[in-house]
């Protein structure tokens, strides 16, 4: 099935032509995998081989507001009050997503996308970038989507953003269908207000290889990436089950081990990936050190060289001592 014929399932074959209002605006926020999505079974739908978990920072995200503009010739694109090139790689990803539902008759846009995280620095820029971009035209064309379809269309974007459309611990699942229709996120009803989150940023510049290029390569040419689906549906029962029974230590040894295991998968891919910098390595050993000595810190990483350290509430002040510069966002309300 093509990128197109799902849009048409979504839509029931009556794709919208018109806003029905001028201007939408919608946020979306980051989410940090504590099980990770890594590897597609369907490159041209986003659909993964495994199903993974995360978990929303809602503070940290992306607005992003619309405007119809039928007297425009292309898409303008403002991130962060500055005008991007339309040549770029970051507006040629939004023009294509926004062509998925322009397919004969052209009309054009004005995006004015808010994010306050960096950019494709492994802090998932991309995810909630195409949430909320997803979220901004059932807004402007008054789609009124259920929250799965959006998760679908997020999907098409960046497959991370199938995520990004809830707060609290989100689960994207598999799914097994060819066309991907069963292929989306579905909040988890837990609350955790003692789990904390922080951000320990290393390097902000862009990252060397795109994740979807990186995760593509690792597929291909890692030997220990068959070994990868199985981990993950092991970690996935155990996640949900630290979660379920608020086990703070099994939840952050498992989120930390994951995280590890899909960076060997790409250690191992030829030639090899290597998102990690000499300060994200010391940063790791620091926390391992911390740990050995009583404190209760994990961390996780994605496709990039920084950490997103995981503690609890009681831990803040220790946190902010030995890591003066992270920065530590609220998870559920109650954490700071
Ligand atoms: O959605 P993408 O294509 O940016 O891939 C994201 C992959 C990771 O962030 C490394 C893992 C994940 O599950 O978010």
């Amino acid at each position: 099935m093509k990128r197109f014929e799902l849009i048409q399932a979504i839509f029931n074959n009556q794709l919208p032509r018109e806003p029905r209002q001028v201007t939408a605006t919608a946020f979306a926020p980051i989410n940090v995998a504590l099980c990770k999505y890594w590897g597609k079974r369907n490159n041209e739908l986003n659909l993964p081989v495994t199903s993974s978990l995360s978990i929303a920072v809602p503070t940290k995200g992306t607005t992003t507001t619309l405007l119809w503009a039928p007297e425009q010739t292309q898409d303008n694109i403002i991130f962060n009050g500055k005008e991007m090139d339309p040549k770029s790689s970051f507006v040629q990803g939004i023009t294509q997503f926004l062509d998925l539902f322009r397919p004969q008759h052209k009309w054009y846009l004005q995006a004015t996308i808010k994010m306050n995280i960096a950019l494709a620095a492994g802090f998932a820029s991309s995810s909630c970038g195409f949430a909320a971009l997803s979220l901004a035209l059932n807004n402007l064309f008054t789609w009124n989507l259920e929250p799965y379809k959006l998760s679908i269309l997020a999907r098409l974007g960046s497959g991370s953003a199938a995520r990004s459309l809830w707060t609290g611990f989100v689960e994207w699942h598999r799914g097994t269908r060819d066309d991907g229709m069963d292929s989306h996120a579905s909040p988890l009803a837990e609350d955790w207000p003692a789990l904390c989150i922080g951000l320990l940023s290393v390097c902000e510049t862009e990252k060397p290889i795109s994740s979807r290029k990186a995760m593509q390569h690792t597929v291909n040419t890692s030997h220990l990436y068959p070994y990868w689906p199985e981990k993950v549906a092991q970690d996935l029962v155990k996640i949900k089950y630290a979660i379920d029974k608020r086990d703070f230590s099994l939840l952050g040894k498992l989120a930390e081990q994951n995280a590890l295991a899909m960076h060997a998968t790409m250690l191992s891919s030829q030639p090899p990936i290597c998102y990690f910098l000499s300060d994200t390595i010391a940063a790791i050993r620091r926390i391992w050190t911390l740990r050995k000595a009583g404190l209760e810190l994990y961390f996780t990483q994605d496709a990039g060289p920084n950490l997103k350290l995981l503690f609890l509430k009681k831990d803040i002040t220790a946190i902010q001592k030995f890591f003066p510069s992270v920065e530590i966002v609220s998870v559920f309300s109650g954490c700071i």
